[in-house]
């Protein structure tokens, strides 16, 4: 076991460094771009786009918010599609009031739909965002325009991180069909990427296990997402069954030794001559929050080759290794994942018909379980190798083995040391 350790422990070294860097999305980011496409008398009009290319990271309601600071002492004369949320304070020596004078503008969408940014991979046509600003109070010199500083990002949580926005090639747009090309003057582009550790937020989701082979079920860890007990920062809960006055709150979730609002459950079900069965729920621990859009990534070498699930629409992420499916709900029946009651909890599930591949199929050394698994773009916390349900007739060499115990470590280690930050912070 310690040489184990002792990896884990130098991955926990590096990936501090790193930053817990995603493999499967490992360009995932949200692009801000500001395309000038009009001068005017004391400024210009600019384009701003928010486009979202995370593949299963979405932003939920109530939206984005875009702030920034002006690097000169531009004013919004007007704005379309959004608006800034304080108008600030504006000198009277002009006769119209411009829409914001802040030096520290910030904008957010005017309607819930235009807040909302679907993720890449699951709708890239509503992954987006849009608006028009007019810009004054500059001089004639265009060339000293400067791109706006600090751009901060909430989507809707904090977390996002924006490098300066830097000038960018002119983007390029179609009109008139696609008969005609127009380049806007000048482009400034600036990338915003989520890391969980900067927004610190409590972990949201963990696995559990269970198999047709084995009447044991591996529960989550306990404590993945705090302790019931002596954690301030943990989500206040309510027993199974007990009815409270507050339960509509966001953060109240149903008493569980995991304490996650949201649990992964992967069920090995059947297995056929070709083909074998996992049942895939996931529930919602909540008793006042409502999940829509819910999106959940699993990775599991079993993906390689087409498989069929039953109630999710579904589709396979464009990384290496090709084993990561991404699932979310159908249009008008499980888009939705919906808050519990004081008796159920809310859930989503689905069947999922898995091809036998002769060559790399077995139910041994853990191979059935999932490698890692996203809801809503967050890591769930995953058992440890050895609490996996075994096959029975025991045996050693059914337990897993010392390779996928390793490698599961890696996997694990990243959510481990989030969780780690989280609870010694
Ligand atoms: C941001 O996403 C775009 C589109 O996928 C990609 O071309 C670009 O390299 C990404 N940027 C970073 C810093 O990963
Ligand atoms: C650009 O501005 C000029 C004058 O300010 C205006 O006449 C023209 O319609 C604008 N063009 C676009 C594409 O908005
Ligand atoms: C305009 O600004 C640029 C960059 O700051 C500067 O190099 C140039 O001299 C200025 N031109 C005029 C006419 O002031
Ligand atoms: C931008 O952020 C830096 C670091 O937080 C700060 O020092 C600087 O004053 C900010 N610039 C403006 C124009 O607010
Ligand atoms: C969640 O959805 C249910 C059913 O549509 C609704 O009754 C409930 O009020 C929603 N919860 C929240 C917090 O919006
Ligand atoms: C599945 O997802 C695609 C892409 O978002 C969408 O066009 C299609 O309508 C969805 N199908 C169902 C049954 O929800």
């Amino acid at each position: 076991m310690q040489p184990y350790l002792l990896m884990f422990m130098l991955f926990v070294a590096v990936s501090r460094i790193s930053d817990c860097y995603d493999p499967l999305d490992p360009n995932g980011n949200i692009t801000v771009t500001f395309d000038i496409f009009n001068y005017t008398q004391d400024g210009y009009v600019a384009r701003v786009t928010i486009q979202n290319y995370y593949q299963y990271r979405h932003v939920e309601k109530p939206g984005w918010k875009l702030g920034w600071a002006w690097a000169k002492d531009e004013v919004i004369w007007a704005i379309s599609g959004a608006v800034a949320t304080k108008q600030g304070a504006c000198k009277p020596s002009t006769d119209v009031k411009p829409h914001c004078c802040s030096p520290h503008p910030l904008i957010a969408a005017t309607t819930t739909e235009g807040g909302l940014l679907a993720a890449w991979a699951i709708n890239p046509h509503t992954s987006y965002s849009a608006f028009d600003i007019t810009v004054g109070n500059l001089d004639q010199n265009r060339t000293a325009y400067r791109p706006p500083l600090n751009l901060t990002l909430t989507a809707p949580t904090w977390g996002y991180t924006c490098g300066t926005l830097q000038d960018a090639l002119p983007s390029i747009s179609f009109v008139a069909g696609v008969l005609r090309e127009e380049q806007v003057f000048r482009t400034w582009r600036s990338e915003c990427t989520y890391s969980s550790y900067i927004s610190s937020k409590v972990p949201i989701c963990c696995v559990s296990l269970s198999t047709f082979y084995n009447p044991d079920i591996t529960s989550c860890p306990s404590c993945s997402c705090g302790c019931r007990v002596a954690d301030r920062s943990s989500y206040s809960c309510i027993s199974e069954g007990a009815i409270s006055s507050n339960v509509q709150d966001a953060e109240i979730v149903r008493c569980t030794d995991h304490m996650c609002p949201l649990r992964v459950h992967w069920h090995i079900k059947t297995n056929y001559v070709t083909h074998w069965r996992v049942k895939l729920t996931v529930s919602n621990y909540h008793y006042g929050r409502n999940y829509s859009n819910w999106n959940v990534v699993v990775q599991h070498p079993g993906f390689r080759a087409p498989f069929t699930a039953l109630e999710f629409n579904n589709t396979m992420l464009s990384t290496v290794p090709e084993d990561a499916a991404l699932f979310w709900g159908k249009v008008l029946h499980n888009t939705e994942l919906l808050q519990g009651n004081e008796y159920e909890v809310g859930s989503v599930t689905t069947d999922i018909l898995l091809q036998k591949n002769a060559d790399a199929f077995t139910l041994r050394n853990g191979w059935g379980f999932p490698r890692r698994i996203y809801f809503n773009g967050e890591n769930c916390r995953m058992p440890l190798p050895d609490m996996f349900p075994m096959l029975p007739n025991g045996g050693s060499g059914h337990r897993p083995g010392g390779l996928f115990l390793l490698k599961t470590l890696l996997y694990l280690s990243c959510t481990c040391i989030m969780w780690c930050r989280y609870i010694l912070v």
